[in-house]
């Protein structure tokens, strides 16, 4: 094939390719997107199939090992799982350290950072050993972590992990339950986030994966690598937007419920107002994500006898913006954070905890992807080029004659 390596050497040239959107770094086996025909599949799956009949868990093992487990895998990594989710004693104390209003994302960064100061058996990317405790670890411990985030947020003591709980029952526990009220969780609640998880599961080249693998390319240990990836994140294009969608609402709320008024500013670019839980890089017909998800927001809030307004204001906007020349022309649909605020909102989660709640789904894709490229033979650091736009060449002047 074209060799773009050889035709640099020879005439200098490199490619500018703006956000990366038309610039295959990796080679992988692991997720398949048709953003055209608005396809998803793990490992072949359609997401459609695993939302309705998997668990997360059997996703996470599907994801990390290439197929789904047996019965007796699935309860073998279960278990194992099962036996490392409490937190180091002295882990508990970074949390006194942070800031009460500190946000749940910048907790769980540096949390999950520390963890390679607690294991230093992760430093070597090469030992299978290593590379596979760590992943248990980091499966087993993101749940506690995101919990004592948010116990930290609302001043509460931690609650620690129950092992006869499955993996997002005792998340909710740990959540939720209080020294006077232990939380029982809802069983429609708890299927409902299962699903969740399992549809932010992974999303091939997106930027917080294409960060675990920059990072995880000079040879960083898991935790580190995974850290960088949570902060990726973080922002409001990437992660961060199912929270800057719920502020989004809860203005238009504030302002009388003025869709129409919303609608023209984000079409004017009014401050640079964009209507956030719209577009996507990839998706150019509908995101299948989206589709599950709006349907899962009715069901949720109905089963919980809860009406939201913003579900309300939600359904204007979408119904607004479909039939809109400037989102119609610019291929813009609502995206997988369009809809799941409004759930986590239903089940009780405050919206500085919905993009650790997108962390939480998206870890095994993360670490999938950095097993894969870890794995790979003759795998490079990963190093773009640049178009240098600067000075060519002057002389330094000493400071006495500037
Ligand atoms: N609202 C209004 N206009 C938009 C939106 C939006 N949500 N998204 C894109 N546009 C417009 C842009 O202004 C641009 O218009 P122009 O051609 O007149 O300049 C055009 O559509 C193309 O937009 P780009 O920014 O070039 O598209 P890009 O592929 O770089 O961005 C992104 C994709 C970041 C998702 C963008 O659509 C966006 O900002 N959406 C809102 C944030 C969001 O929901 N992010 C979550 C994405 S899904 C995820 O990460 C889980």
């Amino acid at each position: 094939g074209f060799d773009i390596g050889k035709l640099r050497a020879e005439t200098g040239l490199v490619t500018l390719d703006s956000g990366y959107g038309n610039t295959a770094a990796y080679k992988s086996g692991v997720t398949y997107l048709d953003g055209e025909q608005g396809i998803l599949r793990y490992r072949g799956y359609p997401i459609e199939q695993l939302a309705e009949h998997g668990t997360f868990l059997e996703t996470a093992y599907l994801l990390i090992n290439g197929e789904l487990p047996s019965a007796d895998e699935l309860s073998g990594f279960r278990s194992e799982i099962t036996q490392h989710t409490l937190l180091h004693e002295d882990v508990k104390r970074f949390y006194d350290g942070f800031p009460r209003d500190a946000h749940p994302m910048a907790m769980l960064s540096s949390v999950v950072s520390a963890l390679s100061t607690f294991y230093q058996d992760s430093h070597n990317p090469f030992d299978e050993r290593q590379r596979h405790i760590s992943t248990i670890r980091l499966l087993a411990k993101l749940p506690t972590i995101a919990a004592y985030a948010y116990k930290k947020s609302v001043g509460h003591p931690v609650v620690y992990p129950s092992n006869e709980l499955g993996y997002v029952e005792n998340f909710l526990r740990m959540t939720f339950s209080v020294p006077a009220e232990e939380y029982i969780p809802d069983p429609v609640v708890v299927a409902a986030l299962d699903k969740l998880l399992i549809l932010h599961a992974d999303h091939e080249q997106n930027c917080s994966t294409s960060t675990v693998r920059l990072v995880g390319s000079s040879q960083a240990n898991l935790f580190a690598s995974i850290s960088a990836g949570i902060n990726a994140l973080w922002g409001p294009l990437h992660g961060g937007a199912n929270q800057a969608v719920l502020e989004m609402l809860e203005q238009i709320q504030a302002s009388g419920g003025d869709v129409d008024t919303f609608i023209r500013k984000v079409k004017d670019k009014e401050d640079g107002v964009r209507l956030m839980g719209f577009g996507h890089r990839v998706y150019k017909s509908f995101d299948p994500r989206a589709k599950i998800i709006k349907e899962a927001a009715h069901d949720v809030l109905s089963a919980l006898g809860k009406s939201d307004e913003l579900l309300d204001i939600a359904l204007a906007l979408e119904e607004r913006a479909l039939n809109d020349d400037y989102f119609v022309s610019r291929n813009l649909y609502p995206n997988v954070d369009f809809y799941t605020g409004l759930i986590y909102r239903a089940m009780g989660f405050p919206n500085s905890m919905f993009t650790v709640l997108f962390a939480l789904g998206r870890l095994p894709g993360w670490v999938a992807q950095w097993h894969e490229m870890i794995k790979e033979p003759g795998s490079r650091i990963g190093r773009p080029r640049q178009v240098y736009t600067g000075v060519v060449e002057r002389d330094y002047i000493p400071v006495e004659q500037r």
